[in-house]
């Protein structure tokens, strides 16, 4: 039986992660804040697919939150096989008129306790010579984003630590992927508080969390570096930037996230 852990398993890609790994039969760890939805979930899987789930009530953002976590795992003798590092925000707005705050909790959730559990599970996976980590980054770290800013920055972080790790675990057996879905259907958009008049990203539209993380398994299955999800029409919007001028292509990015 092999363990996978997951942030952010409380809704959303993170929640349909945790389902399909148990039906995979993956004994699961489950982080989040949510403690109630967290339970639900894990008792469903449970008594569903027969695994073991453990759940970690956690907010990633608390002063040792990774530390307390590797702690209970080493407590309840769990080594994990896969890690997930799914749990992340964005917001949406001009830079200058949001909250200090806010953008350092978004670097701090969606980059620095990504490394830090990236760092802490490779210690255990490169003595086994086995494991896999999977990292949640997104279609817009292949461009800027005016008025998604920080966001849009911490993804390309994430795509391009995850593909240089991916070469530099090779040697021990490590797989590492970095997964890049469009506009999903989940609670981020509402989080994120996007304006009414737009819901999700202007002219796209939005994946099923289900479709994502059967791209993401297949792709981390065939020891890929990377997976952008959602078909054709995604892979031409991530590349279509290779071919246009920087500045045009921010000015055409930023047009359709401006508010008028
Ligand atoms: N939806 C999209 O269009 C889309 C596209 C590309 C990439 N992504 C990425 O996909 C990942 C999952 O997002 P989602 O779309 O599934 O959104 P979601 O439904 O809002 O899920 C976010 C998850 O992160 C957890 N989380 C947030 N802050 C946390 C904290 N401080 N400590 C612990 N857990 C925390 C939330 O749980 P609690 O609130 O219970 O803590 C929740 O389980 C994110 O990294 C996001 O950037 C999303």
């Amino acid at each position: 039986m092999t363990t996978a852990l997951i942030t952010g398993a409380s809704s959303g890609i993170g929640a349909v992660f945790a389902e399909q790994l148990a039906a995979q039969g993956h004994d699961l760890v489950l982080v989040a804040r949510s403690q109630e939805k967290l339970q639900a979930i894990a008792d469903q899987l449970i008594s569903t697919y027969g695994i073991n789930a453990t759940v970690i009530v956690q907010d990633l953002l608390a002063e040792g939150a990774t530390a307390n976590i590797f702690s209970q795992l080493e407590v309840q003798g769990i080594d994990l096989d896969l890690l997930v590092n799914n749990a992340g925000f964005g917001t949406y707005g001009e830079l200058a008129d949001g909250e200090l705050t806010t953008y350092l909790n978004m670097i701090q959730l969606n980059i620095s306790v990504l490394v830090d559990l990236t760092y802490r599970v490779l210690q255990g996976m490169k003595v086994r010579r086995s494991g896999s980590i999977l990292n949640i980054s997104s279609t817009a770290a292949f461009q800027p984003i005016p008025y998604f800013a920080v966001y849009a920055a911490t993804k390309s972080f994430v795509l391009s630590f995850s593909e240089a790790l991916w070469y530099e675990c090779q040697p021990y057996g490590v797989k590492v992927l970095g997964v890049c879905p469009g506009p999903t259907e989940t609670q981020f958009f509402k989080t994120a508080a996007f304006p009414d008049a737009m819901e999700s990203p202007p002219g796209q539209s939005l994946a099923s969390p289900a479709e994502v993380v059967r791209e993401a398994l297949k792709a981390l299955e065939q020891g890929q570096s990377n997976v952008v999800t959602g078909g054709l029409t995604n892979q031409i919007l991530v590349n279509a930037g290779r071919f246009i001028p920087r500045e045009m292509l921010t000015k055409a990015v930023g047009d359709m996230f401006k508010v008028n």
